[in-house]
């Protein structure tokens, strides 16, 4: 039986629109995955959506005096678009807010304290007697106990990746009323992970050890060796998951603890829609489930997530987390506060139709293995002088002259000499290279093996001048002119996941829409002679130099 894959990207918090960061982090990583593997015939159940809870949301509410339901709905629409827009191929979109998402969450969290998963405490935390609210994640900053970082939250330290309690924090303040916290006495259900440190070292840290990114597995070690401790999965809240059993009145379920779930409700509202079953995607000893993410999101996915679904019993794990690294702009940290992002609806505003140029920038320079940065000149470059230069170059030179000599009809080859067969020869193993770097999640490397592609069939037509022989020798002609097309037709395969509306416009031109799928490649000539090509249309655009002043002027006014 051929594998299953479940594919998830991190539900991004409905707080406000997102961003490059966000893309060249998780979704445009996600989607080249999805689509490569749906290229391959495999199933694939690429799912994502809105992550509607937690206090980033509550606060974004009381700062726009509107209610937490407004602020969601506004945003959900929002990033929905721009995920449709950049073509991020999701097979379902949720939302944390749905019932079935609020019945799946309780139902977890039910079965999980009836089977004794949970301990309580009853602690003091940080209260905020003036505004009459416990001050837990981000409702309250102070400095970082690991690192010094004086912006930490109560849940996280964004400084260095730590996650932390509320009442670990030196010199706390109220995110609220700004004043120091008092102390008040409440009682929270938590997670044991000590009980889990056995199943994560073994599973990660031996199993996995060869095969996750180097990044991850620091994070998980570091994670373990420090020592797991009991993590409340509980808070008392108003804007969240009811919690569903006795002694939960006026208490949510933490976000993270809800969020993750997500998926798997996702996966049910989809199977619902589809008539399909949703079990065999989480259940099912034959799926691959991958989880991308953004290094923040390691130890929610590597290691709490995965001991709820070891204490569920029926779930299978991730067998891969392939999270990457932060990307930054312009040499600075990405910041929503300080308005320091491209904004996706902004950029689709100013580069319409130019979606492909952003996700191929994003890939060639994605943060996978360090922290990268984006520059509006490195964009123009890639632009300029990849996909306009290389890419759209050989493209249109193809077209050109095919319609010019053979009125956009495939000539039939002849015999073929060492350059013809080793162009032939190189296409051949490209979708196999390019396929083992995304295999191996080094998009990055795999999207300069498909540039490369382009710049073979390029080098090949500067090399053969079939312009100089046309006249001469037009059998020869045919032969040069028919090996290029078939590198052309290389890249309206292997382009698919990285460039999805170039490929589509390419296959339009080529007339090849239906019949091509990645393994189309193996050596044979997926276009044969007297085939009719289409009309031929630009893919890339120069952008010049006033249109970057004007992206770099709006990131500075
Ligand atoms: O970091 C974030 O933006 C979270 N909203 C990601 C959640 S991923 C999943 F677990 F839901
Ligand atoms: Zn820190």
């Amino acid at each position: 039986m051929s594998k299953r894959y479940t594919i998830t990207a991190a539900l991004p918090y409905t707080n406000g629109p997102i961003h490059i960061g966000h893309l060249a982090g998780v979704y445009v990583p996600a989607d080249i995955y999805a689509r490569y593997l749906r290229m391959r015939n495999k199933e694939v159940l690429f799912i994502c959506g809105s992550d509607e809870h937690g206090v980033a949301i509550s606060m974004k509410a009381k700062k726009e005096g509107i209610t937490p339901k407004e602020v969601i709905d506004k945003y959900h629409n929002m990033i929905k678009n721009s995920f449709d827009a950049f073509g991020i191929s999701f097979d379902y979109y949720g939302r944390t807010s749905s019932d079935v998402h609020r019945k799946t969450a309780q139902e977890f969290f039910k079965t999980m304290h009836d089977e004794g998963c949970f301990e309580t405490q009853t602690t003091k935390q940080l209260y905020d007697a003036k505004e009459d609210q416990f001050l837990a994640d981000r409702y309250v900053t102070g400095t970082c106990p690991k690192c010094g970082n004086p912006e930490a939250y109560g849940d996280q330290c964004e400084s260095c990746g730590s996650s932390l309690n509320a009442t670990d924090l030196i010199e706390p303040k109220s995110a609220l009323s700004g004043e120091p916290p008092s102390l008040k006495t409440t009682t929270h259900w938590y997670l044991p992970l000590d009980r889990y440190e056995d199943f994560l070292r073994s599973w990660i840290l031996e199993s996995h050890k060869s095969d996750w990114k180097t990044n991850v597995l620091g994070q998980v070690k570091s994670w373990i060796d420090d020592g797991l401790k009991p993590r409340a999965v509980t808070r008392d809240l108003s804007w969240g998951i009811p919690v569903p059993v006795e002694g939960g009145e006026n208490k949510v379920l933490y976000v993270w603890f809800d969020a993750p779930i997500g998926y798997i409700s996702a996966t049910k509202e989809w199977a619902l829609q589809t008539g399909k079953d949703w079990k065999p995607y989480w259940q099912g000893k034959n799926t691959e489930l991958v989880h991308f993410i953004g290094k923040d999101n390691i130890v929610f996915h590597c290691i709490i997530f995965p001991s709820v679904l070891k204490a569920m019993g029926s779930y299978i794990l991730p067998e891969n987390v392939p999270a990457n690294e932060f990307l930054n702009l312009e040499g600075q940290k990405l910041s929503t506060s300080k308005n320091w992002a491209v904004w996706l609806h902004e950029y689709l505003e100013d580069f319409p139709g130019k979606q492909d140029v952003l996700r191929y920038v994003l890939t060639a320079n994605a943060p996978e293995t360090k922290d990268n940065d984006f520059t509006w000149s490195d964009f123009q470059t890639r632009n300029n002088s990849e996909l306009v230069a290389i890419f759209g170059n050989f493209i249109n030179r193809v077209m050109v002259l095919m319609r010019k000599y053979y009125d956009g009809k495939v000539p039939v080859p002849n015999a073929y000499n060492e350059a013809d067969e080793s162009t032939r020869s190189e296409l051949a193993t490209a979708p196999h290279k390019i396929a083992a770097l995304i295999e191996q999640y080094k998009f990055r490397a795999a999207s300069q093996e498909m540039m490369q592609l382009a710049r073979l069939g390029n080098k090949y037509l500067a090399d053969e001048e079939p312009w100089k022989l046309i006249k001469t020798n037009p059998d020869r002609v045919a032969t040069i002119m028919h090996t290029a097309l078939q590198v052309a037709a290389g890249l309206a395969i292997v382009s698919e996941p990285f460039l999805p509306y170039t490929a589509q416009k390419l296959r339009n031109m080529l007339q090849i829409e239906s019949n091509l799928d990645w393994d189309s490649l193996n050596g044979l000539s997926p276009i044969g002679g007297g085939h009719q090509l289409g009309e031929a249309t630009l893919l890339f655009e120069k952008i010049e130099d006033d249109a970057i002043t004007k992206q770099l002027e709006r990131l500075t006014s």
